[in-house]
């Protein structure tokens, strides 16, 4: 067996062992809520499944240009105008295998070996996993709760070394749903400039941003940022691995060079699948599943901070909540893990530990991923609450 070092860098999800679990609970007859899953429980629109059916049958299943089809990448520009009034060359829409191989292809592209970047702890933990794959190093800041959570200019300046080439930071965020505000992204991207470093924005979670809540999108701030996206998320379709980066013109004739050898090319159903996502009609579908998860966010937030749960970082965005439990009167009220394991073993409620996603305060985060219906979301509280008071001698859970 030989398996090389960087290995020793790349972890499981700690999830993983609760889902494993949860499965072989469900085997034996359980009923299991799940409320850790980082997808949308609504399917891909028919519309879309209907064209990529169409591009199967009318023979469209050979290679595509390595960046992508030059139709989808002009529909993404589109799409950037309508949203957010910005115009995209379509040169520099790379399309890739999910967000994944748009953070793959920059990893590749921008470190030499024994570089570094900023991350955000909490934050989502591939990230840093992407870069030792490519033998560079995440650097996790963390970040504070009167931040959201988000990175901000002092700490870049403060945890910027020699070797550091820039940061990489998501809005909104996987754990928290935070989003930064225009404020926030425009400093932070100013703190980079100024270290003539670069700047990744994963915009995965735009489009599923609730109330007064308005995303502002990297594009605006000029051709130097890369800007990562998917249609994993707002257009529900984890399974069909499409993403796609924005990326400087600088970077484009490496990055074909790189998808090429790396990918050759994204998935061709997909890609005529994804053209149809930018129809009038599924926009509807896809806005009103977005009023679905803000109601069930103002049904879920104010449960749980009503049991105890301490929510620092104001989630407006994705479909996770990232609660503090180390306020709550529970043994494990500083183990997230053992928390989560015991939480799924009694009642059959699966939810992810915060150390997926942070080594500073993980321990005593949890992630709530609002992946179910309402009614789905009152069983869970209702079960939260038995959990709870069955832990406490005080009787102090409401
Ligand atoms: C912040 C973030 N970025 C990237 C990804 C990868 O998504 P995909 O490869 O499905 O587009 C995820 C998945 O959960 C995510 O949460």
């Amino acid at each position: 067996m030989k398996i090389a070092n960087r290995l020793k860098q790349i972890e499981p999800f700690h999830v993983m062992d609760l889902l494993g679990r949860a499965k072989a609970m469900q085997k034996e007859g359980r009923d299991v809520i799940h409320l850790e899953v980082g997808e949308p429980d609504f399917h891909t629109p028919k519309e879309v499944i209907g064209a990529g059916i169409q591009a199967l049958e009318q023979g469209k299943t050979h290679y595509t240009p390595a960046t992508g089809l030059p139709e989808l990448k002009q529909a993404i520009a589109e799409f950037y105008w309508q949203r957010y009034n910005e115009v995209v060359d379509p040169r520099r829409i790379i399309i890739t295998p999910g967000a994944s191989g748009a953070l793959q292809l920059v990893a590749s592209l921008v470190t030499n070996p024994g570089e570094t970047m900023l991350l955000t702890d909490p934050g989502y933990p591939c990230n840093r996993h992407f870069l030792a794959n490519v033998n560079a190093d995440g650097i996790l800041v963390p970040t504070q709760a009167q931040d959201d959570f988000h990175l901000t200019p002092d700490q870049v300046a403060k945890y910027w070394q020699e070797n550091t080439i820039g940061a990489l930071v998501a809005s909104p965020s996987n754990p928290t749903g935070s989003i930064m505000s225009e404020d926030q992204l425009h400093q932070l991207h100013g703190s980079i400039q100024a270290k003539q470093g670069i700047l990744l924005v994963d915009e995965i979670y735009h489009g599923l941003t609730y109330d007064e809540a308005k995303p502002h999108s990297a594009v605006n701030y000029g051709d130097d940022v890369f800007v990562i996206n998917s249609f994993s998320k707002y257009f529900a379709m984890t399974g069909w691995r499409l993403g796609w980066l924005v990326a400087p013109h600088w970077a484009i004739e490496s990055l074909d060079k790189l998808a090429q050898n790396l990918f050759l090319a994204p998935n061709t159903p997909a890609q005529y699948a994804a053209l149809a996502s930018f129809n009038p009609q599924v926009i509807d579908e896809l806005e009103s599943r977005k009023a679905m998860f803000a109601q069930r966010l103002h049904y879920l937030l104010p449960q749980l901070e009503q049991l105890g749960f301490e929510i620092p970082a104001k989630p407006a965005g994705a479909f996770y909540i990232y609660a503090d439990i180390s306020g709550l009167d529970h043994p494990y009220n500083n183990d997230s893990m053992k928390f989560c394991l015991e939480l799924l073993e009694e009642q059959g409620l699966a939810i992810t530990p915060g150390i997926d996603f942070g080594h500073k305060q993980g321990h005593h985060f949890v992630r709530f991923a609002y992946t179910c219906d309402i009614p789905m979301l009152e069983k869970a509280i209702a079960r939260l609450r038995i959990y709870l008071q069955s832990h406490t001698d005080k009787k102090t859970v409401p």
